[in-house]
């Protein structure tokens, strides 16, 4: 009995202090007012520290296998919730959502915590913030990736978004950013959450190319969610995590993540006073793509990396494609992203 107890209470020991190596999740004020709350480990002495910016419709729990991976390998993570997501502040103002703000929150976060250096990696509208950041914070980073929406340099114009679905409306035969049509009417947000397991279902698809039918032509998405279609769950999801997903998105709704894209078509974004110098990314970069993502095609990825390389844009470009991938490469094939992600280091 005694050596028994004895055993139990090493064994209790041992995972308490695992517990208080592993990720936390902590709070800050930064600017504006807002609070951040973020996943932080700190890496074994030597490593590097992973910046993991998330995307749309998401939260930090997106990068819950990422996070294991790297952190089981010894390197650092800090993944916030970014602004209108999880437990950060949601305010409802579009011009809240202006990606300078938010790269400064997220760098202000950073300096909070002292980390100096990161490998930066970003995944879908993380990705656009990842570009944002590196023009205005490019020092903070020893390398970077971009996962699923490839590098977007800041610009003196706002996105074209007309110009875009007529272009890959040509090249594929549907229009990329179709969606973005109907996230901004007024009405979107609260016929998302009215209609979130549809909307769900259909974000986190069990087949990719039900994007190409019923998210990218235009008022497809609209039409899917008032009609209140589902499809079944997808394998790299459970049910329990379906569940959470749902807790963290509804908890907040949907009026500051939507606010992303109002923000990028009210011209928020651009930089009317561009130093073309800083765009450019003298570090080692990769993008990496689902081989059945129907926003984020490889192919895209691929040109913007060979237009970047002749350009001087990307000098260090390197392009991943991961097979039986659509959009959420990580969470879809979390071992095949973490293994990439740790070349980086
Ligand atoms: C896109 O295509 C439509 C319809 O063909 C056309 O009216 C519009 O001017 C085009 N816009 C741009 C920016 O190319
Ligand atoms: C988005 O909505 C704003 C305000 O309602 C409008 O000015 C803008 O033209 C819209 N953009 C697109 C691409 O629909």
């Amino acid at each position: 009995m005694i050596g028994r107890s004895i055993a139990t209470l090493a064994v209790a020991a041992c995972s308490a202090i695992m517990a208080a190596a592993g990720p936390t999740v902590k709070t800050l004020g930064v600017s504006g007012g807002h609070t951040y709350s973020y996943t932080i480990a700190q890496p074994k002495s030597g490593r590097n520290t992973y910046l993991l910016l998330h995307g749309f419709p998401s939260s930090s729990y997106d990068w819950r296998h990422t996070i294991k991976d790297l952190t089981n390998a010894g390197y650092g993570v800090v993944a916030p919730d970014i602004l209108g997501y999880g437990a950060s502040s949601k305010p409802t103002a579009v011009e809240e959502y202006a990606q300078e703000k938010l790269g400064n929150h997220v760098a202000e976060i950073l300096k909070h915590e002292g980390i100096s250096s990161v490998v930066g990696v970003g995944h879908d509208w993380g990705s656009g913030l990842l570009s944002t950041m590196w023009y205005y914070h490019s020092e903070l980073f020893t390398s970077l990736a971009f996962l699923a929406t490839p590098y977007s340099p800041v610009g003196p114009d706002p996105i074209n978004l007309a110009a875009i679905n007529n272009k890959t409306t040509a090249a594929f035969g549907y229009p990329i950013y179709g969606y973005w049509n109907f996230f901004n009417e007024t009405d979107a947000a609260g016929l998302i959450e009215k209609h979130h397991d549809s909307f769900t279902s259909l974000l986190y698809p069990t087949d990719a190319a039900v994007w190409k039918t019923d998210v990218c032509p235009i008022g497809k998405l609209k039409e899917w969610i008032i009609a209140d279609k589902s499809s079944e769950r997808p394998s790299y999801i459970t049910k329990k995590e379906q569940k959470t997903h749902s807790k963290i998105l509804l908890n907040g709704g949907y009026t500051g993540p939507l606010n992303w894209y109002k923000a990028a078509m009210s011209g928020l974004n651009r930089s009317p006073t561009l130093d073309t110098g800083r765009q450019s990314i003298k570090k080692h970069v990769v993008f990496i793509s689902g081989a059945k993502d129907a926003v984020g095609r490889p192919e895209l990825a691929q040109q913007t990396a060979d237009a970047g390389r002749q350009s001087g844009l990307l000098p260090d470009i390197e392009t991943f494609v991961v097979p039986d991938a659509g959009h959420w490469v990580q969470v879809e094939k979390s071992k095949e992203v973490s293994d990439i992600l740790k070349r980086l280091a």
